[in-house]
């Protein structure tokens, strides 16, 4: 293990004013995305769709690092046939790849999940190195109930985590480590906070027990927020500083940096509820806060592109658009009225 690499890469993914696009949907929730605009999810139309995010000029101004998906991370640019991940590092931006196989139905426990994966993790890694990919991610997933979550699927999903983050920093790659409270549901912002505290807290305990290398990490993990479905909807300020609270109770402060999911929030809710954390706790914080957002960086995106080739530049225009503002946000220096005067 090079720690000192580890740590170099960990530091560059949560650097102030960046953040890192999630762009590593597997093939079926591509497929959902794609449905949403009446796009057909072939291997063609979504190397198109990558494509378009990653050739649009600046985009590394505000992201550090892109977490492809194994399809994605073995195809190469339309125009001049760059592989994804040579091309991306030669704009400065870091490669990773999603290597979980996703979370399935979690044995004698109803309604929850464990994220599978680790079997022959070892050596897909070796090849996901040589492919160029300097960070991972594997997402667990706990999902909020009567009766649930147990302290089983906490404690199988957090084992599950701190095994990969091992493997992966064998292989000098860096482990996004993203337990994920889901949003899905009606419970109450207090839920949330107590089962993601729980959670995390576990998440670190498990990491410890297997001898991980926090400075070589990155924290994925949902923000405090109030389910989907609860009638009473916490404001940004709430979801702040119930975040900050929760990651200062159990993060360590070895950690560089958390990068936030978007879980489902609105574009502007996403951007909003970051910037106000480091607006009000920036200064106070041992760990960078940042983004890792899939949908909050996308949606506007698909949306203008609909499969149309006139559209890429105005696919492009929005998605530049979202990385900016969330760049903004890692500072604190974001403000609603933009997205009104941009728009
Ligand atoms: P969302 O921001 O759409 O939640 O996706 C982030 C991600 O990578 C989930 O694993």
């Amino acid at each position: 293990m090079n720690k000192e690499q580890l740590r170099n890469t960990a530091n560059a993914m949560v650097q102030k004013g960046k953040g890192i696009l999630a762009a590593d949907e597997s093939n079926p929730t591509c497929g959902k995305r794609f449905d949403g605009i009446g796009v057909e999810s072939t291997e063609m139309n979504r190397n198109t769709y990558r494509d378009l995010l990653f050739t649009t000029t600046g985009m590394e101004e505000f992201i550090s690092g892109v977490i492809l998906f194994d399809e994605t991370l073995r195809q190469s640019t339309i125009s001049d046939n760059a592989p994804f991940p040579q091309y991306l590092s030669g704009k400065g931006i870091i490669p990773g790849i999603k290597v979980d196989k996703g979370a399935k139905e979690l044995a004698a426990h109803s309604g929850e999940k464990v994220t599978e994966g680790l079997d022959n993790l070892r050596e897909r890694l070796r090849e996901y190195y040589q492919l160029g990919a300097r960070f991972a991610k594997w997402r667990a997933v706990i999902t909020l109930g009567d009766g649930i979550p147990t302290q089983a699927c906490i404690h199988v999903n957090a084992h599950a985590l701190a095994r990969y983050a091992g493997l992966c920093q064998e292989a000098d790659i860096v482990p996004i480590v993203e337990p994920e409270v889901l949003m899905d549901g009606n419970h109450s912002i207090e839920t949330c906070h107590e089962v993601s505290q729980m959670t995390f807290t576990k998440v670190f305990e498990e990491l410890d027990k297997q001898s991980i290398y926090l400075e070589g990490i990155v924290l994925k993990p949902n923000m405090i927020v109030s389910g989907m479905e609860c009638s009473d909807q916490a404001g940004i300020e709430e979801v702040a500083d119930r975040t900050v609270e929760c990651l200062k109770a159990t993060v360590p402060t070895d950690v560089p940096g958390c990068a936030f999911l978007s879980g489902g929030q609105s574009n502007e809710k996403a951007t909003a509820h970051l910037n106000m954390m480091n607006t009000k706790h920036g200064d106070n914080l041992p760990w960078n806060l940042t983004f890792s957002y899939g949908r909050a960086l996308q949606a506007s995106a698909l949306k203008a592109w609909s499969g149309e080739t006139e559209n890429i530049q105005d696919a492009q225009d929005a998605f530049y658009q979202r990385a900016k503002f969330n760049g903004m946000a890692t500072t604190g220096t974001y403000s609603e009225e933009l997205e009104t005067e941009m728009a």
